[in-house]
């Protein structure tokens, strides 16, 4: 079972987190969310106190968050996901879209990879191994913020890398390598839908969320600005508050 925090109750908010970080990335929204909602927010495999799959997919990753569901006895949630803990959400939607009351994709997108970034992420997997996970903090950190100089929060997240075990990201670096193109579904999906940016996202750049909200039939796209791949911390009075409009519509 995935490690996970639940706080409030009321209508249920599933947040999952990006790579290679653990629930703690949620903190700001668990204390203004908990207010109205039960948030719900589990480790990923591999990540935080989860211990990895034996073999990784983010469908595999999706079914153990309805596992970790079905244990809290949540038949229906709104689910939210940044970046990699996007993909997860797009998988579990396909999975089970009968239990997903409502999407919010926050810094991510639909696509797959392309043949250089599947062969960079096993690239990296292997330095990790060798090397250990400050390899990822000299690689990620200085493209996670807005500003170069993130101060305290990118210290903070710095420590989060570190946390990450060496088998857990490569298992993540795998099944974000691996992962289905999901574009061909999001006109399908037609539930309450939050696509949020930092406009300055280096990492996954504004326009993968523009297009996907684009094809979204229910969509609402909001870019936030004076951050990056990191808007959850860097403005989290700006997400929250896209949150709670987003939740508004959901229930
Ligand atoms: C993330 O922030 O979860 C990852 O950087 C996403 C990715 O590498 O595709």
């Amino acid at each position: 079972m995935l490690a996970y925090e639940s706080a409030g109750t009321g209508p249920a908010i599933v947040l999952l987190h990006g790579f290679p970080l653990n629930r703690s990335i949620w903190t700001e929204q668990r204390e203004c969310l908990s207010a109205r909602y039960r948030v719900i927010l589990p480790d990923l495999p591999g990540l935080g106190e989860s211990a990895p799959l034996a073999e990784t997919t983010i469908a595999g990753m999706a079914a153990e968050v309805l596992r970790l569901m079905d244990h809290l006895q949540v038949p229906q949630f709104a689910l939210g996901g940044h970046s990699m803990g996007g993909y997860v959400a797009l998988a579990l939607q396909k999975l089970a879209p009968e239990r997903v009351r409502g999407l919010a994709l926050i810094c991510t997108q639909a696509g797959d990879d392309t043949p250089e970034a599947r062969a960079g992420r096993y690239a990296t997997a292997e330095k990790v191994m060798a090397e250990g996970t400050e390899v990822l903090v000299g690689a990620m950190l200085p493209k996670l913020f807005a500003t170069p100089d993130a101060g305290a929060a990118g210290e903070a997240v710095a420590a989060l890398i570190r946390q990450s075990s060496r088998e857990g990201v490569r298992e993540c670096l795998h099944a974000m390598a691996k992962r289905e193109d999901m574009r061909t579904r999001l006109p399908s999906i037609s539930v309450p839908t939050l696509v949020l940016t930092g406009q300055e996202d280096r990492l996954i750049p504004p326009d993968r969320s523009e297009g996907m909200a684009a094809q979204m039939p229910h969509a609402v796209l909001v870019k936030v600005p004076n951050a990056g791949h990191m808007p959850m911390v860097e403005q989290p009075k700006e997400v929250n508050q896209a949150l709670e409009r987003w939740l508004e519509l959901v229930y």
